[in-house]
Order: C-alpha cells, then structure tokens, then sequence
C-alpha cells in the first residue's frame, strides 16, 4: 500500500529505485530466462511493489523502461528463434489479500457499474501463446518481453492435449493464450526417478515445465508430459468463418475455446458481487493442494468483453483483470546451520536451523533432513540460502540451496562420527541402512532423556508435568539414571531437582506471620513436582498397551502394543511367548516378533519392567468380563471427532468388545465410524461399499451387535 506520510527525500528515492530495478531486471532474467529463480515468488512481488509504491510517489522516476511498465524479461538470445506477437502478451497486477481484491472490485464498480466476474485458478506455469491458421497450429511462442517471445513451436507439438487441429468452425486466425504447466503428480514421479538414480531433484513444476518446453532437442520436452490450460485470446480473425458470438463474454471465451478442443479450467466461476467472490478466493485456496496443476492464486475478469474494452490497459497489465495471490508456500532463508538429534531410539537425525520465516501462515525455524545421505542428496551447506516449503498442513521441507545465491562462504556440513551427547561411536544399525545411531542405549543421556519424555507422552502414560524439560530437569540432577527408577521417585528425591523445587523462601505478609504461618521454603517440592507424583501414581493403573508403548521397544508403537496386550493380556505371558507366537498375532508379524524377544533377552530391560512392577505399575489387563463380545470378528475404522469418544476411548471400546480396531480403510473394515469432519477415509469407505456408522449406530453396535443395526 503507498503510504503518502512517508515521502523519502528524492534523492534518495531515486538511488532506491536505481537499485530496485536493477534487483527486479536481474531477478526477472534468472525467472525467465534461466529458469532458475535467485528469490522466492513472495520476495520478487514485495520488491516490485516496493517499486511500484514508489513511483506512484516519485512518478518522474517511471520511465517506460521501468519494470513497473514491462512484462517478463527482455529477451537474451536463447537459441530459439523471436517471433513478434500479432497482439501483445499482457501481465497482470496483483492483490495481496481480500482487501486489494475489494478495491479493485470498486474501482471496476466506479468506471463500468457492478459486473459479472470471472473467476479462475492462477497456474503456477509459463505463458505461451499457440497460433492457428485456418484451425491448423502453426506456432508455439513464449511471452517472451510480451511484444517478442520464442518460437518453441517443435516442442509444443509434443504436447498431447494441445491440438494440432482445431474442431469445429474455427476463425482464419487466431491466437489462444494459456499456461503450460507440469503436473504436480509428473513433477513428483519424475523427482523420485532421479532421486534413484543418484541424481539432484527439480525445485519445483514450474520452473521444470519452463525448462522442459525450452529444450533444445524436442525428444526430452516429449519426455515430459506437459500440459496447458487455455485462458485468453490474442489477435483473431474470422476469414470466411461466421462470427462465433459467444467471444463478447470472457466465460463464452472459455466455451469456444473447449469446443475448438482446448483444455480450460474446470474450476471457473462466473460470480456478482463481493462475497460471492470472497467465498470463491476462500473455497479454492482449501483446494489448491486437489488441482492437478499447481496454483498462485486465482484471476478474476471482468466477463463482459465489451467492458474490458472500456476499461483498457495499463502499459503492462489490463484493467478489467486482477491477481489475487495466497499466501506463499516456499520461501527463501538462510540455513544458519545443521545440527543433530539423537532420538529414543538412538536414531541420529540432522535437521537445519533457519532464520526463522513465515511460510504458509506460520514461523519455521527448523525442519528436519533425516539422515546425512539426504544432507548429500540435497547438497545443502551451511550459510545457504534455501528454499523453504510448507505446502498446507504438510511438515515444512529443505527443498534446496539457491545456488545462484552462493557468495563461497558456505560450509560443507558432514555427519559427525560420534554421539554428540554420550560421544560413542555412531554404527549403522545393520548394513545398508541410511540411518546412523547411538548404540549407548543404556547410559547415552540424550536417549534417556528423550525416553522418559516418551513415557510422559499422550501416546504413552500420559503425565502432563513430564515433557522434555522435566525429564531433563530428572536426568540431569542424577536422581534417574534411566527410565527405571520413574515410577519409585519419592518426595526426598524431587527435593534434588532444582526445577521442581521452590527457587527461595516465600514471601509472608505481617498478617501470616503473627498467625503462625511457615509459608513455603526455598528448597521445598514445587505444585509441579507434587503433581507429577500424582500423575505418576495414577498412571500405575494405565491399560497394558500403555506400558507396553512405553518400553521403547523399537517398531513397537501403540498399534502393536495394542495387538500384543490384547492378544496376551499380561507383560509375563508377552515376555514368554516364543517368536512364532508373536509372530502369529495379527498387527504383529516376524520383524516386531523378533523386536520383541531381543528387547526382553538385555537385562538392563528386564530390569525396568521389575522395578516398575515393583514400583505398583499394573502389568495385566483386567478384562472387563461384563463386557460382551459384540465386535468378536469385526474391523472397525474410526474417524472423524466423536462426542463421548477419544481416538484412544474408542479403540478400547472395539478391542474390550472382542473387535479389531485398524486405522486404515479396505476391503476388509466391516465398519466405518464417521464423526464429525471425517474426511478421506469416510470417502473411501463409500467408494468400497463398506457401512459407514454414525455414533448412535456405532454405540448400538457395542452393546448388541451387527444384527441390531
Ligand atoms: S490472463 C491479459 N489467466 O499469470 C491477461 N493469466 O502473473 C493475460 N496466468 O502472464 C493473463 N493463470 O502467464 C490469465 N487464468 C489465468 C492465468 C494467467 C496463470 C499467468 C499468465 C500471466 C501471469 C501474470
């Protein structure tokens, strides 16, 4: 927004646009005609709005040339032939949230009166203008500066769904503008490929769509299934062919278009007024991951041509026309460096510490890089400059280094040998593994620490007080050694740990003291520390899986300690049963078997599970004989929030009735318990013709069976 308070001096308004323009035309020749972006999206749009805020407060300073008043990149040569337009290749502006959309909205409403909008997806691809002789496609042209492009017009003809006829009554001439893209899926599969083979993966589908169509040798663009959606018409003359009428409106456009056999978007709307067109911003940013293409944003168009016409054109961009763009995705930081975790398990995992930075509407600072061989595969150094994606709710990704961005400071960043926390050396667990670990399960503090945090875990006991910090806070005062020793801690120990205890004596008003009162010392056992004996007391007489999770066995999570508690009902009968037995359980199977025994045959192990029971933790189940075998032979799936439920609750509830409680959905579920926001499971309940069950329906199916449903 240009804010009119703040006018710089001119001088120095003109060096700040000297070095802008400089920064956009250098970023605009790595985006198009390189293919290799130096700065994200997101940092190009601030620095050309900065440019723009600028000029509308300077306006001596905008020249023609400016990049406010261009289109994409003046044209390097490149190897391909320029072709001029027959009609310019116009930009867009952008709106950056609802309220630019909103202005924009009211400055159409000003000139032309209230409108019909189109509105469409923003794909995230390369421009191209396709142009037809008589319905026959004699040329495939970039957008190039918007006067002039490339003749890629080999390369376009690989493209499957671009015809190289027209159907139907087409014009003398015409030319069909659109977007070229990869689809995520392709762009996915043709990563993983390389990964394979051992080589470095693409940033991302656009700007593998743009290097793609710009080969050199048109058998690698074939190679790669491209495609386009069609959304603009340039130059067009209809010869000998009637006047098609439906080309007065933007929408009719899209339905001559889909009749000469061109793809146009599906996800088009044409809407009146603001919060028909809110609704549709807000509908499809919830949808941007479900879109075969990648999206930016979305377009909207004033529909009716002749309006467009009045409205006209800015020197880059129409008037009658807008680009909303969502939040950004990826982003560009610095990865300031690579440090190590050793998990419970021993498994030392490198993750990367950014400057933290807001990517798709939260802070990230760290992301994790799994093992040195990914460290590798993706060639980050420390120092970098990344980018940074966090695509929806997915977990935020080091995509890659910006090489362009590299000043020769970086370092190279290698796996260090031993633990960083109990210095032993770091081994594969067996040969070929990518993982590296920690095999001082025994004494290596990290791993202590993090199993005890474990214990504490919602998954496992859930002990609200026992996070990191408090089972840090344990380990570090000496007062455990390991995990063993949790369930015996006394008030005499927590008086060692310094973060349970009170930091000094309280302070007493006249009135509590001449009643006598002591008030609480420096030193004494803190709310917390009398809590966390509380909840460790409680917790003794958790389920059997819960204990069982809690052990750190490794592939042991919750769905096999449910299995085995189930299928064994007590720690003895699980820690006498011999591999084939285990093995035989269903959610078990040989490599959890085999987990199994070797855990039990390390006395230090042994040792835990006595102290516990020693310590009163409950080692059996009592089966709930009142409960009656409703569920015996059946599968049941859960999802979605129920209201007299837990994720947990409600797998007890299938397994205490003699069912099987599984997370995913397949042939073989019998049920599907749908609560509220269920969402791709239900789907595929449907689609496999497996009975979906409200909760009423479910708690009738828990007391008296399927018959009574
Ligand atoms: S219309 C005269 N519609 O976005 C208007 N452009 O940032 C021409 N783009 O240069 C553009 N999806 O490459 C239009 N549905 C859509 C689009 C779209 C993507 C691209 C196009 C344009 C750029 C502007």
């Amino acid at each position: 927004m240009t804010d009119n308070t703040a006018r710089p001096p001119v001088a120095d308004a003109r060096a700040r646009h000297q070095e802008l323009v400089q920064e956009v035309e250098a970023h605009r020749a790595a985006y198009y005609g390189d293919d290799a972006p130096t700065v994200s999206d997101a940092q190009y749009d601030v620095l050309e709005r900065e440019l723009q805020d600028l000029e509308a407060l300077h306006p001596e300073l905008a020249t023609p040339e400016s990049p406010t008043r261009t289109v994409g990149a003046a044209s390097a040569p490149t190897g391909f032939e320029s072709v001029k337009h027959r009609e310019r290749m116009m930009s867009l502006d952008n709106a950056f949230g609802i309220d630019e959309v909103e202005s924009w909205l009211a400055r159409v409403g000003k000139e032309a009166g209230d409108q019909e909008i189109v509105c469409e997806p923003k794909i995230d691809g390369l421009s191209i203008s396709l142009t037809y002789v008589d319905g026959e496609l004699t040329r495939g042209v970039t957008r190039g500066d918007g006067t002039t492009g490339e003749d890629v017009t080999a390369n376009v003809r690989t493209i499957a769904t671009i015809p190289q006829r027209l159907t139907g009554a087409a014009p003398a001439l015409v030319e069909i503008r659109g977007e070229v893209f990869l689809p995520v899926a392709a762009f996915e599969e043709l990563n993983a490929g390389l990964v394979a083979e051992g080589k470095a993966p693409y940033a991302n589908p656009r700007n593998t769509a743009a290097g793609s169509l710009r080969q050199k040798n048109s058998e690698v663009t074939a190679s790669r299934p491209l495609d386009v959606t069609t959304y603009a018409l340039g130059a067009l003359e209809w010869g000998a062919t009637q006047v098609d009428a439906r080309v007065s409106t933007q929408a009719g456009i899209y339905r001559a278009l889909a009749d000469w056999g061109l793809p146009v978007s599906e996800f088009t709307a044409v809407l009146r007024g603001r919060e028909a067109i809110d609704a549709y911003l807000t509908d499809l940013e919830s949808k941007r991951h479900d879109l075969v293409h990648e999206i930016d944003g979305a377009v909207l168009k004033v529909n009716d041509r002749a309006v467009q016409a009045e409205l006209g054109f800015t020197s880059r961009a129409p008037r009658w026309a807008i680009a909303y763009k969502f939040a950004p995705e990826e982003v560009h930081t610095i990865l300031e460096d690579i440090r190590v975790d050793v998990g419970r398990t021993g498994r030392v995992t490198p993750y990367g510490v950014m400057t933290p930075t807001l990517v798709a509407g939260s802070t990230v600072t760290y992301a994790t890089l799994h093992n040195a061989h990914e460290v590798a595969r993706k060639g980050v150094r420390i120092g970098d400059t990344v980018v940074l994606r966090k695509a929806g709710d997915v977990i935020p990704e080091i995509v890659g280094p910006v090489v362009a961005a590299r000043t020769g400071a970086e370092r190279e960043w290698t796996m260090p040998a031993n633990c960083p926390s109990c210095g032993t050396p770091l081994a594969e667990q067996k040969q070929g593994d990518k993982d590296l670990r920690c095999p001082n399960s025994q004494s290596c503090p990290a791993q202590i620490v993090d199993r005890i945090a474990f214990i504490g875990s919602r998954g496992a006991f859930d002990v609200e007080v026992l996070g990191e910090k408090g089972a840090h806070a344990l380990v570090e005062s000496g007062v455990l050694q390991n995990e063993a020793g949790l369930f015996s801690l006394s008030m005499e120990d927590l008086r060692r740990v310094p973060l349970l205890t009170y930091e000094s004596d309280e302070k007493l008003t006249k009135k509590q003291v001449a009643a006598g009162e002591g008030g609480r010392k420096a030193g004494d056992v803190s709310a917390n520390g009398i809590k966390l004996l509380d909840n460790l007391e409680e917790a003794k007489s958790q389920p059997l899986w819960r204990v069982v999770v809690s052990l750190s066995i490794r592939h042991v999570g919750p769905t096999a300690s449910r299995a085995l508690a189930t299928a064994f009902g007590s720690m003895d009968a699980i820690r006498a049963a011999d591999a084939e037995t285990l093995a035989a359980v269903d959610g078990v199977g040989p490599v959890i078997a085999e987990a199994v025994q070797q855990w039990f045959e390390v006395p230090w192990h042994v040792e835990i599970v006595e102290r516990w029971a020693a310590a009163g933790v409950r080692m059996e189940d009592e089966r709930d004989e009142s409960l009656p075998d409703t569920l015996a032979g059946l599968t049941v799936v859960a999802t979605g929030s129920l209201e007299n439920f837990t994720r947990d609750s409600v797998k007890e509830a299938i397994i205490s009735r003699g069912g099987k409680a599984a997370s995913t959905v397949s042939k073989n579920t019998d049920y599907v318990v749908a609560g509220a926001g269920a969402g791709s499971k239900a789907t595929k309940a449907e689609a496999l013709g497996v009975t979906i069950l409200d909760e009423a329906a479910f708690q009738l199916l828990l007391e008296s069976g399927p018959d009574a449903l």
